[in-house]
């Protein structure tokens, strides 16, 4: 068999990948003159792209010669084409961190990227594209269309039960922008605001950048621990996912929602209301947002990098409408707005019911795959492990009974070709979470989860370290 390695998360396209990758084992000889290729159909299955990736690999390189097709018989390496100045690169034998399509990545947050309705999109892209009016592709305003702002209050109103006007939103590049700018609005320089803990570090940098102290409240199996609030003096707002907490996965119980907001009405904070994967939920009844609680006391954030692909760069932000005016400057300050076209076709998509349809969609293949998971961490782990924040999104946390995510354990798990995610990272206090690891599964087959469990299990229970 061909080693043959490929990097599905690489931006070098797959054919660009086969292609470079066969042309410099012939250049070194590593496949010599008359060496026959595997079948396009047999490279392909082995590989899991489609056939006509590796067709038009082989083509390229009979084009330059590398490679001859003899009819009726196959594809062989051309002679003459090795050339021994290259230097040659060390390979076969995977190393410590290869680039391979056998990495199993249970990395959290990211939505089935081979499902994205592409072709839906593009159609309404080029329409939209086409049929735009002159002003379209000129500046427009800050806050973002009219037209998306509208259709995302009544769906927001529909699915989240969001209390809001269309001129209470803003839209933003994805979360991670209107994280900067609330950051902007409600805090200066020196003034403390609370994140839950364990929370992703990229987003304490966010505010850690604009010279914000961090306060930490620790989270349990019910979300924040409201209780632990009153501890802290005079924070400027209190970041919370109440719907799915980031990455321990609770959901905060009324109790605590309205704990919170009271604490935020004694002292005059904000609660920043962070809602970014509320979709998917197997269990239960659907949690309406906190945001309908309070709608003067709450900001509420939203994305479309879950429920449809993280490369749009689109979220939102839905303001009490005393915020509106300054967050609308901030954002003008930041980037002018962002893209119109980008905002016109999605509200289109919307429009037309195809964002409902792909979410129900979803659900159920993400469905599918959280029962997966669960069922192979069970039948791997039985009862030393407890799966917790299973109800919704894309991700689980499985806390094991007595498995340390030390440095040497996660080399282990390394050297099998997998990726999980400790608690440890996320977390603020670094006394607590140790046995846990997030473990993602939006973007992953139910095979790649079974064997990559198997894995995890080999990984932590013996000292081997090649993939079985
Ligand atoms: C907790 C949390 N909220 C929101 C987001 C979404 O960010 P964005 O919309 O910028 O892609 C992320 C990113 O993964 C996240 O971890």
């Amino acid at each position: 068999m061909l080693w043959l390695p490929i990097d599905r998360n690489s931006s070098t396209p797959l054919i660009r990948q086969i292609y470079l990758e066969l042309r410099q084992q012939i250049l070194q000889g590593t496949l010599t003159a008359g060496q026959k290729l595997p079948a396009t159909r047999a490279l392909a299955t082995q590989l899991g792209v489609s056939r006509n990736v590796v067709l038009e690999a082989y083509d390229q390189l009979i084009a330059e010669g590398y490679l001859e097709s003899r009819a009726g018989s196959g594809t062989y390496v051309a002679q003459g084409a090795t050339w021994s100045v290259l230097p040659s690169q060390p390979r076969s034998e995977p190393a410590s961190e290869p680039d391979s399509a056998d990495w199993i990545d249970f990395r959290s947050g990211i939505p089935d990227l081979e499902r994205v309705p592409s072709k839906l999109w593009g159609q309404i892209t080029k329409q939209v594209g086409a049929a735009a009016a002159a002003e379209v592709f000129g500046y427009g305003s800050p806050e973002g269309r009219l037209e998306l702002r509208s259709t995302l209050a009544a769906y927001l109103q529909r699915t989240r039960g969001v209390i809001c006007q269309p001129d209470q939103i803003i839209i933003t590049s994805g979360a991670a922008q209107a994280f900067g700018l609330v950051a902007k609005l409600l805090a200066a320089p020196g003034d403390t605001v609370v994140l839950e803990d364990p929370t992703p570090p990229e987003i304490r940098h966010i505010f850690a950048a604009q010279g914000l102290t961090v306060q930490a409240v620790s989270v349990d199996e019910r979300g924040l621990q409201t209780d632990k609030l009153s501890a802290i003096p005079e924070p400027r707002f209190v970041l919370v996912t109440p719907s799915h907490q980031f990455p321990l996965g609770s959901v905060l119980p009324i109790q605590r929602r309205i704990e919170l907001l009271e604490f935020a009405r004694t002292t005059g904070c904000t609660v920043v209301e962070d809602d970014y994967d509320s979709e998917f939920r197997y269990e239960g009844t659907p949690v309406s947002s906190l945001q309908g609680l309070d709608p003067e006391r709450v900001i509420y954030i939203g994305t479309f990098s879950k429920i449809l692909a993280p490369a749009l760069r689109l979220g939102y932000l839905v303001l009490p409408p005393a915020y509106v005016a300054a967050c609308r400057e901030l954002k003008r300050l930041s980037d002018l707005h962002t893209s119109s076209l980008e905002q016109i076709t999605l509200a289109q998509f919307i429009q037309a019911g195809h964002l409902e349809r792909h979410i129900a969609r979803m659900r159920k293949l993400y469905r599918q795959r959280r029962n997966v998971l669960r069922q192979s961490l069970l039948e791997n782990f039985s009862d030393c492990v407890k799966i917790l924040g299973d109800s919704t999104g894309l991700h689980l946390v499985a806390d094991f009974k007595n498995i340390e995510f030390t440095a040497e354990v996660m080399q282990r798990i390394k050297q099998k070709y997998v990726k999980v995610y400790p608690v440890l990272n996320y977390a603020i206090d670094p006394n607590q979470h140790s046995q846990k690891v997030v473990l993602g599964y939006g973007n992953l087959s139910t095979d790649a989860i079974q064997t990559g469990i198997a894995r995890l299990n080999q990984a932590i229970y013996s000292t081997a370290s090649t993939i079985q």
